[in-house]
């Protein structure tokens, strides 16, 4: 394509958001000539899907439920007062709460005030709140450093422990589980709990609870007098609760500005709701990806944001997009196995990693850059003229150029800096384009049955251990005895694999056959 129609196309295709001062390019996606036009019609469809989900229809159908993260940010459009009055009730809550913990009018006998916060959460409720405790934190100057624990894994949960040493008196704890019953919190509690015993401390003075009210976290919070306790409500997806209690009562705690951060999503809301989808840049953004993919998820989409502020979007937009779209069933219950890949980390370190084969090799995805015009740091000049801020955002645009002169396409969001309205204003962005193309694609993309199956399968591996942990007796046993004997002959992998697992963490006694089948494990 020549520089002068490029440049055309970049004057045609550039889309904005003035109170957010962000745009979206979308000029360098290969879109065929009549896309826009063929596509008017199903996202005029598209658009009416998304305004019966704001005004409170079942947009989640297979779960019966509202969908209303919109309203997080807008409590007057919610469809009943109730609802308006709840969210904003928990926001004054989540502020009044906050200015007593700096204040030190909320705190333990054993220090002055609590300085560290330890948020206990996976997928929707851990991923938002670490992004943006990550892309608006200033450690050193926040009131309270935050960590997270958002696994079950022992090893990462001591790692997190350990650099609590000495600190856990003043250490405030936010158990985050919508359901109150998934099992990597749950473990991850228990052994934070433990930690606080041995260091003599009371958990539950320190624990805070989010979740849907009756859940059994809620009842365990209130059954042992948790600090406190907030609400997760039913209409809130887990990966769009970002907006709720879950992301909005760390980040007040860490002393991030909740109002803008609510502010800026409610402007992006405002300009992505309209139905002109030339000037909507979440319309814009779902049809690129609909052009790139064939709306088959052919192509997978790379984020790059040239930005250590915003490594964790990636991760964010990981779940939002791949959790949502990712479906086996359409909604009229046709195999159709939907979905867009997500990966990427940040400019311009990725290029010295992966970027080498998005120029050179396979052709299967598209890049979103995020631009930050704002250097921000240091103005040194580190050559004449030019400072590292220079570099970050030349590299961007170089990056962009080969990518485009190899026919990979890209699309570019510009944002002046990354403060609370902007980093509102990406999610609620994200957040719409991912409504509108599960609308185009006819999917359910609020619901998780991938998620859900996962933990019923875990559910029943733990059930086998157990029953293999009890078999195990002093003679000696294969897995495949074990299993038969168990009456399970056909599990004898998983057994085997049990066994394997149990040997290695000192709970089954094992020989030392190199061949995991051919082992023979008794008890010890
Ligand atoms: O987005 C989702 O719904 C999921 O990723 C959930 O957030 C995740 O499974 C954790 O669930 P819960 O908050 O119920 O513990």
């Amino acid at each position: 394509m020549s520089a002068s129609i490029q440049w055309k196309r970049f004057q045609q295709h550039l889309c904005r958001i003035p109170p957010l001062e962000m745009t979206l390019d979308v000029s360098r996606m290969r879109f065929e000539d009549g896309f826009l036009e063929r596509m008017a019609a199903p996202m005029q469809l598209a658009f009416e899907s998304m305004d019966a989900l704001e005004r409170g229809d079942i947009a989640n159908p297979d779960e019966k439920r509202m969908v209303g993260h919109y309203w997080l940010r807008a409590p007057d459009l919610a469809p009943l007062p109730s609802i308006a009055a709840e969210i904003r009730s928990t926001i004054e809550e989540i502020k009044r709460f906050a200015r007593a913990v700096h204040e030190g009018s909320i705190r333990t006998s054993e220090a002055s005030r609590f300085t560290h916060l330890l948020c206990i959460g996976i997928g929707g409720s851990a991923l938002g709140p670490m992004f943006v405790a990550d892309a608006l934190g200033n450690p050193g100057n926040d009131p309270m450093r935050v960590h997270f624990i958002d696994n079950t894994d022992p090893d990462g949960i001591a790692r997190t422990l350990a650099g609590l040493v000495g600190r856990l008196n003043e250490t405030l704890c936010i158990v985050t589980s919508k359901s109150g019953g998934t099992p990597e919190p749950r473990n991850a509690m228990m052994l934070v709990d433990q930690a606080f015993r041995k260091a003599k401390l009371d958990f539950s003075k320190r624990a805070v609870a989010i979740t849907m009210p009756g859940s059994q976290l809620d009842k365990t919070a209130k059954s042992h007098d948790w600090l406190a306790r907030f609400p997760m409500f039913d209409w809130i997806g887990g990966r769009t609760s970002v907006m709720s209690a879950v992301g909005l009562l760390p980040a007040a705690l860490q002393g991030l500005d909740i109002d803008n951060l609510l502010a800026g999503a409610a402007a992006c809301d405002a300009a992505t709701r309209g139905h002109d989808m030339h000037g909507n840049p979440a319309a814009l953004m779902a049809l690129m990806w609909y052009s790139a993919t064939g709306g088959k998820g052919k192509k997978d989409m790379v984020v790059l944001p040239y930005k250590d502020r915003l490594l964790l979007f990636s991760r964010y937009l990981q779940q939002l997009v791949m959790e949502s779209l990712g479906k086996r069933l359409n909604l009229k219950g046709e195999r159709v196995e939907q979905g867009i890949a997500v990966y990427g980390n940040k400019g311009t370190t990725d290029q010295h990693a992966y970027v080498q084969q998005l120029r050179d090799g396979v052709n299967n995805f598209f890049v979103t850059f995020i631009r930050v015009l704002e250097s921000g740091g240091s103005a040194q000049e580190v050559e004449p003229g030019v400072t590292a801020g220079d570099y970050l955002h030349g590299l961007l645009l170089g990056t962009r150029a080969a990518l485009f002169e190899s026919e990979r396409e890209s699309t570019t969001i510009t944002i002046s800096r990354v403060d609370a309205r902007t980093v509102g204003g990406l999610i609620a962005l994200f957040e719409r384009a991912v409504g509108l193309y599960g609308s185009l694609i006819g999917i359910n993309a609020y619901h998780q049955p991938g998620v859900e199956a996962g933990k019923k399968a875990a559910a029943s591996i733990l059930l086998l251990q157990r029953k293999v942990l009890s078999s195990l007796s002093k003679s000696p046993k294969t897995a495949e005895q074990i299993a038969s004997g168990l009456g399970v002959p056909d599990e004898s992998e998983t057994v085997c694999l049990l066994l394997e697992h149990l040997a290695a963490n000192g709970r089954a006694r094992s020989d030392k056959s190199d061949v995991p089948s051919a082992m023979i494990y008794c008890k010890i």
